[in-house]
């Protein structure tokens, strides 16, 4: 939350309704370059749909978008300056083709319908396996992939383009805890490479020891802080209906949410 000038996503006031139902109220977040941020809250608190609004995706009933300085709709070829790791489906785990197709298809954006990749983007998606550790893997079938391995993968087809800012929703669902700390170690890496990071987790226990600051939302923005910063228990605990302790290992800041008995 080091102040850089504009922030790379402002969100101001935003409320946003699905039918009748408010799902995020008067959301206000600054998000600046090469901050690492973690949204984090309970299933149904609207993360999801707080990155579908930072993509255009979904428009906010009232209040304002701005995404490098633009409504998220008006980007037009800024647009590939955002690379989207979505919440994964058991859909995407059933196309057969291999690993380095998925990454290539990150590319389609950027060549547009019906045109094919060129050496320049098949280089691309070779360049975006080896950021991410994962150029053994070009070959092997996509469902073959262990959890950790896939989440690297999808950030692979992420950073093809060559993105600012990476928008990642729940990246280690079904990750082990080793694959875990080596997936947010590769964040924290393309954070100092330069990239602005927004992941949503409803992991608190473990983004706090790698992200820069923590958003807790449930419908509403309760806090933006450092992670050694939280001093919202009582928002956690009107999040999580849990009592959360809040524990020092070392240097690392460590949230742990304990289920209610
Ligand atoms: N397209 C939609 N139409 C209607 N309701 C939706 C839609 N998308 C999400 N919702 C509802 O909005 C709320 C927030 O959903 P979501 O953003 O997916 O939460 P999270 O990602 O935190 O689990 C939930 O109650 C969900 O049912
Ligand atoms: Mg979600």
């Amino acid at each position: 939350m080091n102040d850089q000038g504009a922030p790379v996503v402002g969100l101001h006031n935003v409320t946003v309704r699905h039918g009748g139902v408010v799902v995020l109220e008067d959301v206000n977040l600054a998000v600046n370059r090469t901050d690492f941020v973690a949204i984090i809250g309970p299933n149904g608190a609207g993360k999801t749909t707080l990155l579908k609004v930072i993509l255009g995706l979904v428009a906010p009933s009232s209040g304002e978008v701005l995404v490098f300085g633009k409504p998220p709709n008006e980007l037009g070829s800024e647009r590939a300056k955002i690379g989207y790791v979505p919440q994964i489906t058991s859909i995407d785990l059933r196309f057969p083709i291999s690993v380095f197709e998925a990454v290539l298809m990150g590319t389609y954006g950027r060549l547009g319908v019906g045109a094919r990749p060129t050496k320049a983007e098949r280089e691309a998606a070779h360049r975006a396996l080896d950021r991410v550790g994962a150029a053994d893997l070009a070959g092997k079938p996509i469902g073959r992939l262990s959890a950790g391995q896939r989440q690297r993968v999808f950030i692979a087809r992420a950073l093809v383009d060559d993105p600012e800012l990476l928008l990642l929703d729940e990246p280690t669902t079904g990750v082990d805890t080793a694959a875990a700390a080596g997936f947010y170690t590769l964040l924290r890496q393309l954070k100092q490479d330069g990239l602005t990071i927004i992941l949503v987790s409803h992991d608190i226990g473990v983004v706090a020891s790698y992200v820069d600051s923590v958003a807790c939302l449930n419908r509403f923005l309760f806090a933006h802080c450092r992670p050694d910063e939280i001093q919202c228990t009582e928002a956690l605990r009107a999040m999580y209906g849990c009592d959360v302790a809040y524990l020092h290992h070392g240097e690392a800041p460590h949230i742990v949410v304990e289920e209610h008995k």
